[in-house]
């Protein structure tokens, strides 16, 4: 239990920054994993986990198959939602703004940190499209292994990082009794501006 209330002057990525790390400390694995929202052509909302693999004063970057479901809805509607659950420190943290394709030279760094074995994975996966059997994904690995060695195998140009640009960042944090603490701090032209919210 926390009774420490968060503090309306904070700044809210140097706030991000530490409960990021009490997460990174209390969760038993994947404190950077988040929910991603995006909203398909027909208005409709669909979600899932990518993981945050960095953020700074400009955003909050993942990597996925630009092909893929959330790739495409992305292109075509940029606003987008993430969500931190941290069950170990009873936290929340939303963020709401707006998805673009970061520079492909940070991608492709990224790219090559990555193990062979996933940089092989991220060319043989047509991420979201239909797939036979799994027969058929092993073939595909089996060839981009012939294909590519360790040294030659690069980032497809299908695989990007995207820079998540927030507007708003509520923090919500569990407070006795269900009488929550939540922050919210929506970006104006002055900066952020915070506020409480009923819990
Ligand atoms: C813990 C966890 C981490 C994941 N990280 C990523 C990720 O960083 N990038 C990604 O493209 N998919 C990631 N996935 C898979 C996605 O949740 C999703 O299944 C996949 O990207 C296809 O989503 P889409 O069909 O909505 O595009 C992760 C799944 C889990 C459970």
């Amino acid at each position: 239990m926390n009774n420490n209330l968060i503090s309306l002057s904070e700044e809210p990525i140097s706030l991000f920054e530490k409960w990021y790390a009490q997460a990174t400390k209390a969760e038993i694995n994947d404190p950077n994993a988040m929910n991603l929202s995006t909203v398909c052509e027909n208005n409709k909302p669909s979600s899932r986990i990518v993981l945050l693999k960095s953020f700074n004063n400009h955003g909050f970057i993942f990597y996925t198959n630009s092909s893929s479901r959330k790739g495409k809805t992305i292109n075509n509607n940029k606003f987008v939602s993430l969500n931190f659950h941290w069950k170990s420190i009873l936290k929340q943290v939303r963020i709401e703004g707006s998805a673009s394709i970061i520079e492909e030279s940070i991608s492709d760094e990224y790219f090559n940190s990555r193990p062979f074995e996933s940089r092989v994975g991220a060319w043989a996966s047509s991420q979201s499209s239909f797939l036979k059997s799994r027969s058929e994904l092993l073939k595909k690995i089996d060839e981009i292994k012939i294909k590519f060695t360790k040294d030659t195998i690069y980032r497809p140009k299908f695989w990007n990082g995207y820079i998540v640009k927030p507007d708003l960042i509520e923090f919500w944090q569990d407070m006795p009794y269900r009488l929550h603490d939540r922050v919210e701090f929506k970006k104006t032209k002055k900066g952020w501006e915070s506020r409480n919210l009923y819990p």
